[in-house]
């Protein structure tokens, strides 16, 4: 049986820091355990230009602990109003590494989103010229869509037909969350991949709703059914090329997850790689660990892999943090529900 597990030191290509007092008090989970993160742009206000982009990398850099060599890797939120060649220069000078479009009104502050897709057309075609990637927040968010519904009617009506008018547009599916979605990745070319999160992998919407609504399990796009994880499980651990990990760790105040209407996002930075180890471990699977978290995303990126390692070691089940204190207030951690074994040593 296998206790010991040595893999390139991985990243994570989908991650919430969020600013000021909040983003010092999650950074040094993540810089911990992964050398790079796609961070998510989606502030208040947003992240909308190379120059603001710069001024966050700045500001992750300045609050990380001594002697951490994390590197954030910096995204634009696609609003209809951006600007192709500030776009086109912040990709040349390397400060960001991707757009990240979100349907107006999708997720926890979305509002400056798209809702004409013509209008972000040019952006788009630049974007393809030069190979940078597109993250897709994929959920369309017409009131009419049940919840469950919303990627599966995504990938048809908005992000198959972007696809088809914008040849050659690498794009990385977030988040994904059903078998609809898996197929889409699996039949499409290779500039079409997708991130898979922590609690996608873990989780349904039993786990949330059944004997009682579990807050903490609340995230964007919202758990689906058991089916669906499995699909999800299957595409992580089968050794395929296309399939990483984002954990989507998205911190909110405990306040505000348990309130009477609860904020999207689950915070998992802390115990990603344990919870992923047990998932890989129960399927068979762990020799395809450091592909998911380690090799996929940065092949898909372009960038180099680590040459840093990790080790994480098997042994009694986990004391699991509750809470980790913010200067924004206590943010309390993703509990899986089940032990886990596995740490990063
Ligand atoms: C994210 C957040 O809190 O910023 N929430 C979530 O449920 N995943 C936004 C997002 O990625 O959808
Ligand atoms: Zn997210």
């Amino acid at each position: 049986m296998t206790t010991r597990l040595t893999i390139r030191t991985p990243d994570d290509w989908h991650l919430h820091l969020r600013d000021g007092a909040m983003m010092e008090g999650v950074l040094p989970h993540s810089a911990r355990h992964f050398g790079r993160a796609i961070i998510m742009p989606n502030l208040v206000p947003p992240v909308v230009t190379g120059d603001q982009a710069a001024a966050y990398r700045d500001r992750i850099l300045a609050a990380l602990p001594e002697g951490e060599s994390f590197e954030p890797l910096m995204t634009l939120y696609l609003t209809e109003a951006t600007n192709a060649e500030d776009v086109r220069r912040a990709a040349e000078s390397e400060i960001i590494r991707a757009v990240k479009l979100y349907p107006a009104g999708a997720t926890t502050n979305s509002d400056s989103g798209v809702r004409d897709f013509d209008k972000v057309r040019g952006v788009l075609e630049t974007m393809a010229e030069i190979g940078l990637p597109l993250c897709v927040h994929g959920e369309v968010t017409d009131a009419d869509i049940d919840i469950f519904d919303r990627e599966a009617v995504f990938i048809e009506r908005v992000l198959d037909p972007i696809r088809r008018t914008t040849p050659g547009l690498r794009v990385v599916m977030e988040h994904i969350t059903t078998y609809h979605a898996e197929q889409y990745v699996r039949s499409a070319e290779e500039n079409l991949a997708a991130t898979i999160t922590v609690q996608h992998l873990m989780l349904d919407r039993n786990d949330m709703l059944v004997g009682g609504m579990r807050p903490h399990y609340y995230c964007l796009p919202i758990l689906k059914r058991r089916e669906h994880r499995e699909t999800l499980v299957r595409a992580a651990t089968d050794g395929s090329d296309r399939f990483f990990l984002g954990t989507d760790s998205a911190p909110h105040p405990t306040h505000k997850k348990e309130a009477e209407c609860c904020a999207a996002g689950c915070f998992t930075a802390p115990i990603a790689l344990s919870c992923l180890a047990e998932v890989f471990e129960a399927a068979g699977a762990l020799d395809k660990l450091e592909k998911f978290v380690s090799q996929n995303g940065a092949a898909f990126y372009g960038l180099p892999q680590h040459t840093s390692e990790i080790t994480l070691e098997k042994g009694a089940p986990l004391e699991l943090p509750n809470f980790v204190e913010t200067g924004s207030g206590p943010v309390t951690v993703f509990d899986p529900g089940q032990p886990l074994h596995w740490r990063v040593v």
